[in-house]
């Protein structure tokens, strides 16, 4: 028996009732926040920066997990430090030195998670995968909320599963991008500790109430 822990993506909801929506994400027993900050280089698509992490902040106090979506993210971990972040995780396919970077985010007393889009194999990550807290399963393109799971990204998180129990590692398997009642038991069964849901969360949150582990 594990717990799975439920990261609703607030990509989902309506950023002008932003509290409203914090309120929804705890009453439906989430225990973490997923924050998705896009830059419009690394992603198609822009999002938000640290005054609206900042800003959230004192009106929520469940986990905040953010989803570095940027290029260069070494320019930004600093700043997002002092944002009250508590996981901080950025893509190897932006960063060249990802195991200095993995290291900044934990002097910063963050812990650190490392992505991969799904066109990206786990080898990529496997030199610091005894670094990380976190590993981060895109399971769709990045960029956008609403999109269709990618069957063929599911192989990574078993993968990720193994070496973990293989080497003893820690990580938590967090798996992101089309996750909704239709596969979540799927996901779960393959080796994911943590879901992070957008729409299918703020469309209707019940499934999350059947999961089992
Ligand atoms: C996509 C983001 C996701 C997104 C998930 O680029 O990283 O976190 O918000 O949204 P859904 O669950 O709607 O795919
Ligand atoms: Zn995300």
């Amino acid at each position: 028996m594990k717990d799975i822990i439920i990261a609703p993506s607030m990509l989902a909801s309506d950023f002008s009732q932003v509290r409203e929506s914090l309120d929804f994400v705890k009453k439906n027993g989430a225990q973490w926040v997923h924050l998705d900050v896009m830059d419009g280089h690394f992603v198609p698509n822009m999002t938000f920066g640290t005054k609206f992490v900042q800003d959230m902040r004192p009106h929520s106090d469940l986990v905040f997990d953010v989803h570095l979506m940027v290029e260069n993210p070494e320019f930004f971990v600093e700043e997002f430090g002092k944002t009250g972040a508590d996981y901080i995780t950025f893509h190897v396919e932006s960063c060249y030195h990802i195991h200095r970077l993995i290291y900044r985010i934990k002097e910063l007393g963050k812990k650190a998670g490392i992505s991969i889009v799904p066109s990206t194999p786990v080898s990529a990550i496997a030199p610091v995968l005894g670094d990380v807290d976190l590993v981060l399963v895109m399971t769709v393109n990045p960029g956008f909320g609403g999109q269709k799971l990618i069957p063929s990204c599911i192989e990574k998180i078993s993968q990720l599963s193994s070496i973990k129990k293989e080497k003893g590692y820690n990580y938590l398997i967090s798996v992101d991008g089309g996750v909704g009642g239709s596969n979540a038991q799927t996901l779960v069964d393959a080796g994911a500790d943590v879901l992070a849901t957008g729409s299918a969360f703020f469309k209707d949150p019940s499934w999350t109430k059947t999961l089992q582990f």
